[in-house]
């Protein structure tokens, strides 16, 4: 059997969502990966949401301790039903077999007690992308751990910004135009739309800071959506330390909008992102296969994962049912994998020092204040006459 998805009609407009929600809720051992139970449960509850009709389609997986559960149907983004169901299974997951096992940080980014409608801002991170089907649909969903949205930034100026990485930006009438930006400043709660290439060096000023700006979705200058990323916060949102928000990103691929390779490319300098051990050092993004999406070293160094689907009429089509195309299962990326590996080790050198550290304001959590407490009144004014130092 060739396929074994139904085809629709030749001509008839397919209005398809795609939605990509992921949380921590609980690993083993530590923050390393996921129990096989859980994702099973996952996948049972998931097969049930087909059944009734909610979602046409589905694939769950891991990143190290995150679970992502992709989905496709036609209720648009945002949509209570969705959202619920998410919101509900990573609920299940905690109960049955997290806490049962006590698996560690069991239900770690539930942070509302009840779902209220929208899981944005309950803990879960959530992207979203709803089009209407081209003749030919190639989605890659890019999942990270030990890592914040912020990480997306630079990989998603260099998809469709940079003509270095972007031939198509070149060469392709249809990518000439350039695409448009939306960036959320997370200080201000507020976004910006810029248009490239005129506004570039304005993008840059911004995502150049991705601890604050943040690249939500990304649409070609005719209104084309062209991608979403996760952009949550639980730092923000908890008002302290409950880990990295770990996020996921949705990129639409080819005819009119940068090729496969051209979205890959961008994954083949390791640029260094905020998280690593106890979410508070900069390590280097490693672009890594499905059989080594864990962390180890340092609970590091942060990865991604790249799964390449096609779809068809609201379903996702992979190798063997949904089963996705493994993008950095690749020896090209061999290199850009030993160089990371380079980074780390340049990096772990520096200790507990900066630029190693994250700067006092990134920090997810610090000792500085019980240290300045302790030491309150051993500070004294520089300009005091020294006296011999005593140990
Ligand atoms: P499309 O224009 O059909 O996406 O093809 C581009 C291509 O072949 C890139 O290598
Ligand atoms: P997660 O955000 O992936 O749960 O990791 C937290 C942590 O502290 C790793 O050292
Ligand atoms: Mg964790
Ligand atoms: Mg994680």
């Amino acid at each position: 059997m060739l396929i074994d998805v139904e085809v629709g009609m030749e001509g008839f407009v397919v209005r398809t969502t795609v939605s990509v929600i992921k949380a921590d809720v609980g690993s083993i051992p530590g923050h390393h990966t996921v129990h096989p139970k859980q994702l099973e449960l996952a996948r049972s509850l998931m097969a049930e949401a087909v059944d009734d009709g909610v979602v046409a389609s589905y694939h769950v997986t891991h990143v190290g301790d995150d679970i992502q559960l992709i989905m496709t149907h036609g209720r648009g983004e945002n949509d209570r039903t969705i959202h619920e169901l998410a919101w509900n299974i990573f609920q299940e997951i905690t109960r049955r077999v997290s806490k049962p096992l006590k698996l560690y940080g069991a239900g770690q980014d539930l942070l509302a007690d009840s779902f209220s409608g929208n899981i944005r801002g309950a803990g879960p991170g959530v992207a979203e992308l709803e089009f209407e089907e081209r003749k030919s649909e190639p989605i890659l969903i890019f999942c990270a751990d030990k890592t914040n949205p912020g990480a997306w930034n630079l990989p998603l100026y260099k998809i469709f910004a940079d003509p270095f990485n972007t031939a198509g930006l070149v060469i392709d009438p249809s990518l000439h135009e350039g695409f448009c930006f939306r960036v959320l400043d997370l200080r201000e709660d507020a976004f910006v739309d810029l248009t490239t290439p005129e506004e570039l060096y304005d993008l840059l000023a911004l995502i150049g800071t991705p601890s604050r700006y943040i690249v939500e979705g990304v649409r070609r200058r005719d209104g084309l959506p062209a991608a979403a990323a996760s952009t949550s916060r639980l730092s923000l949102i908890a008002g302290r330390y409950v880990g990295k928000d770990d996020p996921v990103l949705i990129v639409r691929a080819q005819h009119g909008l940068p090729a496969l390779g051209e979205v890959l490319e961008a994954f083949a300098f390791p640029h260094l992102v905020a998280g690593f051990m106890r979410g508070s050092h900069y390590g280097p993004l490693t672009p890594v296969s499905m059989k080594d999406a864990v962390v180890s070293r340092f609970d590091g160094p942060p990865r991604v994962v790249g799964l390449g689907f096609q779809i068809a009429d609201r379903c996702l089509v992979g190798l063997r049912g949904t089963e996705p195309v493994d993008l950095f299962a690749d020896a090209a990326f061999d290199r850009v994998r030993q160089q990371a590996f380079d980074v780390t080790d340049y990096m772990r050198r520096h200790g507990p020092v900066m630029p190693h550290l994250l700067g006092p304001e990134e920090m997810e959590y610090t000792t500085m204040p019980q240290v300045l407490s302790k030491l309150k009144n051993r500070f004294k004014p520089m300009h005091t006459p020294r006296i011999a130092m005593q140990g």
